[in-house]
């Protein structure tokens, strides 16, 4: 069995799994990611966040428009009002750094203000999801990056649940949102993530056509209920059917934890969405 299989089988928690394509040490990194939410007591690489940003901006980007962000934190304090903002997620407070990706359509603004000319495609949604889309083919570029020089990180979703507060935090002008932290560190060895499973790519991947019923849905999610009780019992997590999990997690707005407000909020931090 190839390390690539081994990965392959913690992957979609199936022992059979192997991989029938090609395959080369960028997919093993892939195939490898697990998010990290401890962190050793090691500093970061010198110069870590020059490698961290020419691996992010050179992920593609709608139009060639840039329309996404970064804030780099790394002051404690900083760290610790954004961890209270997120829910009390100590890895957040913990990190040695953590980046806020945002999606920002002030810098075309300005732009078109310093030209004294409009910029009313700006006020549309397709421009708010431009700069989503982007902030998060940056962020993932970064986190291939990082996994490749050994280090961990978890995204930070939270960052939502309090928008306007962290947008204060951060000093961020209208028309500038953060889409979700990265926390950044080295793995801490005495405490080592595994791989968690996901869906059979079968529940994932239609061809032609979306087609339910071919895929075989329902029994890829009772599978993968199945896979996830073997690895939740491994890490000694609370186990639970992820199938109810996940209903849980869309079952009620308070269940959103503030996100289900975004709109509101959106439109009070200057974004129009029309
Ligand atoms: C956009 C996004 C937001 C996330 N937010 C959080 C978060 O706030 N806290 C956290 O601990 N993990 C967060 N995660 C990590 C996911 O829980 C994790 O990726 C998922 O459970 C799969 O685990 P893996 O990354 O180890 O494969 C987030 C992931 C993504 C992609």
């Amino acid at each position: 069995m190839t390390d690539t299989n081994a990965m392959l089988q913690a992957r979609y928690g199936d022992p059979q799994s192997l991989l029938n394509g090609p395959q080369n040490a960028i997919i093993d990194a892939l195939l490898a990611h697990r998010s990290v939410r401890q962190y050793a007591d090691k500093p970061l690489p010198e110069g870590l966040l020059d490698t961290l940003m020419a691996a992010a901006q050179s992920a593609s980007t709608s139009s060639n428009l840039q329309v996404w962000s970064v804030v780099a934190v790394q002051d404690d304090a900083r760290k610790a009002r954004l961890s209270a903002l997120a829910g009390g997620q100590a890895h957040v407070a913990k990190a040695p750094l953590l980046l806020l990706f945002l999606a920002d359509l002030s810098r075309l603004r300005r732009i078109g203000e310093a030209q004294q000319a409009a910029t009313p495609g700006l006020d549309y949604l397709e421009s708010f999801v431009l700069g989503i889309v982007d902030a998060a083919l940056a962020a993932q570029n970064t986190v291939v990056a990082l996994e490749s020089l050994g280090l961990g990180s978890c995204y930070i979703g939270a960052m939502r649940n309090k928008p306007e507060e962290v947008a204060a935090e951060l000093n961020l002008p209208p028309e500038c949102f953060v889409v979700f932290g990265l926390t950044i560190g080295y793995p801490d060895p005495a405490r080592e993530t595994e791989i968690r499973p996901r869906l059979k790519p079968q529940a994932i991947l239609h061809r032609e056509q979306y087609d339910v019923a071919a895929i075989g849905e329902e029994a890829a999610v009772a599978e993968y209920d199945a896979a996830m009780h073997r690895f939740q019992d491994s890490q000694g997590m609370r186990s639970i059917d992820w199938s109810r999990q996940v209903v849980g997690r869309v079952g009620s707005p308070e269940a959103l934890m503030g996100r289900h407000r975004l709109r509101e909020v959106l439109n009070k931090l200057g974004f129009k969405l029309i």
